[in-house]
This record gives structure tokens, C-alpha cells and sequence, in this order.
């Protein structure tokens, strides 16, 4: 198959690759010039395992490439998978402004293109989107109609960031959302490479599919935050009792690790989303609201600790390790750490970050307010606390010895050797 791929982010990088390595013709679409050649010559633009050795192996084979012109893709293409970023408002809600342009180049480009084309939306969208927003620009500016002269579906991802081949590859479903046979069938053959589930749903079910995946993640998260906090009070190590609960097959071990809760640029954004769409149909949505709210209780009471534990943080040396909002990433969107640090900052702390992979982007944010370390050592020598904030496994065994307080707040319950520091665990 011929395929275009708009979009060069996450989601649109890794389907553009990972479509190519099963052998499909791929053109992804970008509209910042220095990605698509930072494409073009082989360099991934994101930080993700197993990306590099693989596009530069589709490359090599000559069926992927990036481009800035969308119109020559589409109209060369038999499939235009949508992967544009939706990005959030102030007020939380989605802005699809990309995808609303997107869609008309697209569309301008359907108008000359001869076969049935197939139009599918990957981005993150609210329900009811591909629907009301993407089809209608789409024949508008085709001047043809959904259904009958093109196909259009609603396929959502799943991948997670530092495992997005992985998921790719093997993903626990398939889920497409079309009322269209002839785009089921095409699509099924194009996402499905191995044996599991596909269902085929309405455009609507598709999207609200992937706003209750991860907006139950989520909940999962702040519940056994909820309960680590709860534990806590009671002397109970939160970890045992996950443990336990999580081996009831009802509730599954994954996601019940209780700590500083979740970032990134999915989870939190996504919740917001679904939170404003149903206050603005007129359902108040008590437990994601209240979901929101313990995730942010979990990064203020980190803050608190430390200042409970040196009566004041003005002036005091803080080791901040983990500036990503999870192990094997770059990607501080939404990061902790981020309001963490800035908690910190408001304080008059004086904060020494590390972190392997993420300091490039942390500094983007905080400049020359904090101190970037090369080392956790460095961090920590003459540091009067330590937080833990990133699970990265280079965290489980420290040298604390150079500390001068040996105070240490892990917010996620890696550290192993906890003899001889004053250990403070966030919810254990
Ligand atoms: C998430 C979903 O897991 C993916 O299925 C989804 O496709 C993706 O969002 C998306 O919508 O694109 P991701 O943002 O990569 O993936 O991150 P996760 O692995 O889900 O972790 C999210 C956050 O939750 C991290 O900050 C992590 O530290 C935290 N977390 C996770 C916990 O605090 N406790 C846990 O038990 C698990």
C-alpha cells in the first residue's frame, strides 16, 4: 500500500516507520522543514528505543522518506493516516486547529487523486471530531463524499512512550471506527500485522475508546496514589498491599504504582480534555476532576516533606533527580519535576537537576534559574536533600556520603539501599 502519514510526532513516526517495516510505501508529512531533513538523513527527531536502527533501515530500503508537501503525498497515496498533535487549551480543552488544517490539505489533495482513498484519524480527538469536524473539511474541500468517493475511519494508538515500536508491533487491539466495510477490510490488513484483537466500532466509540483507556490509567494511578497516601498515615507499606491487590485478574499488577503520579503528554492532557467536553455537554465529572487532583496533591506533598524536613528551603542546596516524566524519555511535558522544581524555585531553593536524557529540554524551561548536574554525584554533593522524582534504574544505588544532610524523598519507591539516610518514602 501507498501510504502518507501527516504528522512526524510520536504517533505519526512511529506508524510511519513501523508501516514501512511491513514492507508499505510510506511518506510522513511534517511542516517544520528541520524535521523532515533531520528525518531524511536518518536522525530521529524523539528519543525512542529501537527508532533510529529502524528508520535508517527504511530509508536504506528506499520505501519511507519525509517530505513538507502534502498534497504530492496524498494525491499518490491510497491511505492518509492523521497524526497531528492535539494540544490543549488554557482551559484544558482540545485545540484541533492542526487537525482542522491538516484536513484541508488533505481534502484539496483527495480532489485529484483518481482511486478510493482512505482517510484515517490517529491523533487523540474527542468524540464525535471525525465526525463533525475532519469529514465535513474533508468534502468541503475534496468536493467529494464520505462513504461513497473516499473512506474515512477513527483508529486510535495505544503506544507508550520508551515501548511505542513494541506496542506498535504487538498491540493488545486493533481499533477501528468506520461504517465503511471496504475501509475496514483495507485497514485491518494494514494494522493488524499479527494475530489479535480487531474490533471495528463507530467513529464516536473509536475515539471515546482512547480518551476511557487512558483516562483509566489515570484513575488507576491517583486511586493507588489515594491508597499509598492512606497507608501511609497507617504505617502500611502501600507496594505490599499493591502487590496483593493487583493479583486479582480483575485489577491486573500494571499501573498500581503508587508515588509521584503520572505526566507526560497523554494522560494528563487527555483527562482535561474529557473533563471539559463533559462539563461542557453539562455532566460534572466528579472523579476525573478528582483524579486531576490527587496527581497534583502527590507533587505538592513532595514539597512539603522537604520543607517539614529543613523547617525552610530558602537558600538550601536540592538535588532533583529525574527531570522526565518517566524512565527511557527525554520528554518532560508535564513532568513532575517540572512543578516540582518550580514549587522549589518559589521558595528560594537553589536546585541542582540531573538527569540523563532530559536536561536539554529542562533547560529550555528553567535557563539559568536552576543548576544542571553531570552526574547524580555532583548533584548531590553538599546537598541538604535529595528527591528522587524519575524511575530511572541508575537511581536504585546511590553514593549519599557527600550529602550534608543525608535526607532523601523518593517519590518513586526505586531506591535500594536505604541504610544510613534519613529515608522518606512518598507513600510507603
Ligand atoms: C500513555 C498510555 O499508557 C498509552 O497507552 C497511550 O497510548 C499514551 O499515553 C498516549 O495517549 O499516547 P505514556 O504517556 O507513554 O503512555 O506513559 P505511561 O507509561 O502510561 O506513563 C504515564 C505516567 O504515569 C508516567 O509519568 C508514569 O511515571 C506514571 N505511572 C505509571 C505511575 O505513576 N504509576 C504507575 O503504576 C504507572
Amino acid at each position: 500500500m501507498k501510504i502518507t502519514v501527516a504528522g512526524t510526532g510520536y504517533v505519526g513516526l512511529i506508524t510511519g516507520v513501523g508501516l514501512a517495516s511491513q514492507g508499505h510505501d510510506v511518506t510522513c508529512v511534517d511542516i517544520i522543514k528541520e524535521k523532515v531533513d533531520k528525518i531524511n538523513s536518518g536522525i530521529t527527531p524523539i528519543h525512542e528505543k529501537d527508532l533510529p536502527e529502524l528508520l535508517k533501515k527504511v530509508l536504506e530500503r528506499g520505501n519511507f522518506r519525509a517530505t513538507l508537501n502534502l498534497k504530492s503525498a496524498v494525491k499518490d497515496s491510497d491511505i492518509t493516516f492523521i497524526c497531528v498533535g492535539t494540544p490543549s487549551r488554557e482551559d484544558g480543552s482540545i485545540n484541533l486547529q492542526y487537525v482542522e488544517d491538516v484536513s484541508k490539505g488533505i481534502g484539496e489533495a483527495i480532489k485529484e487523486n483518481g482511486k478510493y482513498h482512505i482517510v484515517v484519524v490517529k491523533s487523540t480527538v474527542i468524540p464525535g471530531t471525525t465526525e463533525s469536524v475532519v469529514t465535513p473539511i474533508l468534502e468541503k474541500y475534496s468536493g467529494k463524499r464520505a462513504g461513497v468517493d473516499f473512506g474515512i475511519a477513527m483508529s486510535p494508538e495505544f503506544l507508550r512512550e520508551g515501548k511505542a515500536l513494541e506496542d506498535f508491533m504487538h498491540p493488545d487491539r486493533v481499533v477501528i471506527g468506520t461504517s465503511d466495510q471496504k475501509t475496514f477490510e483495507t485497514l485491518k490488513d494494514v494494522l493488524a500485522f499479527e494475530q489479535t484483537h480487531v474490533i471495528k466500532t463507530s467513529l464516536k466509540s473509536a475515539e471515546m475508546i482512547k480518551y476511557a483507556s487512558n483516562a483509566f490509567l489515570a484513575t488507576k494511578i491517583s486511586f493507588i496514589n489515594e491508597i499509598g497516601n492512606i497507608c501511609k498515615k497507617l504505617g502500611i507499606d502501600s507496594y505490599e498491599v499493591a502487590k496483593a491487590v493487583g493479583m486479582d485478574h480483575r485489577i491486573s499488577p500494571h499501573f498500581l504504582r503508587s508515588g509521584l503520579g503520572f505526566g507526560g503528554s497523554c494522560l494528563p492532557k487527555d483527562v482535561k480534555a474529557l473533563r471539559e467536553k463533559a462539563k461542557s455537554i453539562g455532566y460534572e465529572p466528579k472523579l476525573l476532576d478528582s483524579v486531576l487532583e490527587v496527581n497534583q496533591f502527590q507533587r505538592e506533598q513532595m514539597v512539603k516533606i522537604a520543607e517539614e524536613k529543613l523547617s525552610n528551603l530558602n537558600g538550601k542546596k536540592i538535588a532533583v533527580l529525574g527531570v522526565a516524566f518517566k524512565a527511557y524519555t527525554d520528554d518532560i511535558r508535564e513532568a513532575p519535576a517540572i512543578d516540582i522544581i518550580k514549587m522549589l524555585l518559589e521558595k528560594g531553593a537553589n536546585v541542582f537537576a540531573y538527569d540523563s536524557e532530559a536536561l536539554e529540554n529542562a533547560r529550555k524551561i528553567f535557563g539559568d534559574k536552576i543548576n544542571y548536574a553531570d552526574s547524580p554525584g555532583e548533584a548531590l554533593e553538599s546537598a541538604d536533600i535529595c528527591l528522587i522524582v524519575t524511575e530511572w534504574p541508575e537511581f536504585k544505588n546511590l553514593d549519599f556520603s557527600k550529602m550534608k544532610n543525608k535526607i532523601v524523598i523518593d517519590g518513586r519507591n526505586i531506591l535500594e539501599n536505604r541504610n544510613g539516610i534519613d529515608y522518606v518514602g512518598l507513600c510507603w
